[in-house]
């Protein structure tokens, strides 16, 4: 029987070693973590994350040939495959912080493989990591062999959270970079027959190992860029009377282009899109392509922008102060059908509401207050480096509550601000949310949800991205 352990039980490994194991009964699977609350959570009835058809296929696996440990080096030493699917955060310190890519978990990974490893093994980068990761893990692996081994190959992950079952089952392409050697070549057909289970040969693609690496940033970059060029034509449909949606219509309908991905929004979140062009613009930087740096560095400069210019909408609107004034936001996390506000746009938008000394009232169906409470009281990249972080007490953030009901959160509120795009948010009653709420009362969407000709019925003020502007709006002083 294979034995595949996957290091890092975390949105990638828990949701990518479960599918494998329900679709290889005869592989056994241990994915193993140093954090014992996570590992307890996936042993039990309460899951660590939220995905939709996860907890289905953890209940039809979990102790038959999928187990999840924190006996990381027993089940390290007895895998004949281990991925490796640790954090790979934005470095806050030191050379390269605010963009590198902090290569401390995996290098302690790669550290602790060396150590307990007693026969060979394929070692797979499922972490999003910088090009020539591979090798410089190889070279840890290798000074350290004990005659061991060791074939890297580097297999990175396209789930995107809240759709991560499905993306798993139906792949557009599993890609697998390994050596052009004849064991780096073994090595790429041992992972491929995982694989093959129930992925159709034609889309596993291989390639070299840094084509895959690159290829992973180069994916996340030009996904991010494409929602960076729709928020940006947004902002020049406010200006000109244009209706954004009719404008990625339009141009989705080129084949050439393509439908998907152009949704303008209040900017897009996630613990991947930004941290992984930050570490795109270091690479280019380091091999001397200022250029090339600039031009994806645009992609987080127009999200930036495009939440700023958010609450300036806002503030704008309502006389130019929110001081005092009670807002409603529904949805926190960074996309819905997750719990995840890793780089959420809801963080940004709230915290300059605050040191507008708005008050808030926060609604979201799966992100808890206590995830609330720490995300706006930590500092920007410290999210992703565990050991940065203190437990926070209930009110650590003045000025902000959390309630269990989008009614509730509307209350006697002056606006509401939509930033994740939930499902429930587009069929509320919001003729009794209007009728609670103080006047005039605002609807800002963030997502572009609400029935704007409906709202505006009811007699709502309304500011939807990239769409016409209401007439209350168009007067207000114009935002910068
Ligand atoms: P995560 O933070 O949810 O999980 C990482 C886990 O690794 C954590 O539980 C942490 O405790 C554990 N860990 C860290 N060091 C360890 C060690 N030395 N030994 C054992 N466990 C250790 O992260 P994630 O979202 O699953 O992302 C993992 C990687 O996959 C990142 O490189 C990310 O860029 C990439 N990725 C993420 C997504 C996504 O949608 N989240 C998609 C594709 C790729
Ligand atoms: C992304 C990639 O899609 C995935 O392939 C990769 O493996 C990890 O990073 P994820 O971050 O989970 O996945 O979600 P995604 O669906 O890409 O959304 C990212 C952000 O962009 C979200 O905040 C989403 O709301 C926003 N978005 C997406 C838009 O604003 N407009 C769009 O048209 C699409």
């Amino acid at each position: 029987m294979v034995k595949i352990c996957c290091i890092g039980a975390g949105y990638v490994g828990g949701p990518t070693m479960a599918v494998i194991a329900l679709k290889c009964p005869s592989i056994q699977v241990v994915v193993v973590d140093i954090s014992v609350s996570r590992i307890t959570a996936w042993n039990s009835e309460q899951l660590p994350i939220y995905e939709p058809g996860l907890e289905d296929i953890v209940k039809q696996c979990r102790g038959k040939n999928l187990f999840f440990s924190t006996d990381v080096e027993k089940n390290v030493a007895e895998a004949d495959i281990i991925f490796v699917s640790v954090n790979t955060p934005t470095k806050t310190q030191g050379l390269g912080a605010g963009r590198a890519a902090d290569l401390t978990y995996w290098e302690s990974a790669a550290r602790m493989i060396a150590d307990v490893s007693t026969s060979n093994k394929i070692v797979v980068e499922k972490s999003t990591v910088p090009v020539k990761t591979a090798e410089a893990i190889e070279k840890i692996l290798s000074f350290n062999s004990k005659g061991i081994n060791y074939q890297i190959l580097s297999n990175p992950e396209f789930l995107a959270e809240g759709t991560a079952i499905q993306d798993l089952f139906n792949p557009d392409r599993v890609l697998i970079g390994g050596k052009e050697t004849p064991d780096g070549q073994k090595a790429i057909q041992t992972l491929k027959d995982v694989y093959a289970h129930w992925v159709p040969e034609d889309r596993i693609i291989t390639t070299n190992l840094w084509s895959a690496e690159l290829s992973k940033l180069a994916a996340n970059a030009f996904l991010a860029q494409r929602i960076s060029s729709v928020n940006a034509m947004s902002a020049l449909c406010e200006a000109t009377g244009a209706d954004v949606s009719q404008v990625s219509h339009a141009v989705g309908k080129d084949t050439r282009i393509g439908s998907k991905f152009l949704n303008a929004s209040v900017g897009f979140g996630g613990s991947c899109f930004q941290k992984d062009i930050l570490n795109l613009v270091y690479i280019c930087e380091c091999n001397g392509l200022p250029e090339v740096a600039n031009y994806w560095k645009q992609v987080i400069k127009v999200n930036d922008y495009q939440k700023k210019r958010f609450v300036n909408r806002v503030v704008s609107s309502m006389f130019n102060t929110v001081s005092g004034k009670k807002i409603a936001i529904l949805g926190f996390a960074f996309k819905k059908d997750t719990g995840d506000t890793r780089e959420t746009p809801a963080i940004d938008v709230c915290k300059e509401l605050l040191r507008d000394r708005a008050r808030l009232s926060i609604y979201d169906p799966q992100v808890t207050m206590d995830q609330i409470q720490r995300d706006l009281s930590m500092d920007k990249f410290d999210w992703d480096h565990p050991v940065h972080l203190q437990p926070v007490s209930p009110g650590t953030v003045k000025k902000v509550s959390i309630v269990w009901d989008a009614y509730e959160a509307a209350r006697d509120a002056h606006a509401i601000c939509i930033l994740t795009e939930w499902d429930e948010f587009k069929t509320l009653d919001y003729q009794r949310i209007f009728d609670n709420m103080q006047k005039p009362a605002f609807v800002f969407d963030g997502r572009n949800i609400v029935n704007v000709r409906k709202l505006r019925e009811i007699g709502f003020i309304v500011y939807s991205i990239g769409k016409p502007l209401d007439p209350w709006i168009k007067d207000m002083p114009a935002v910068a």
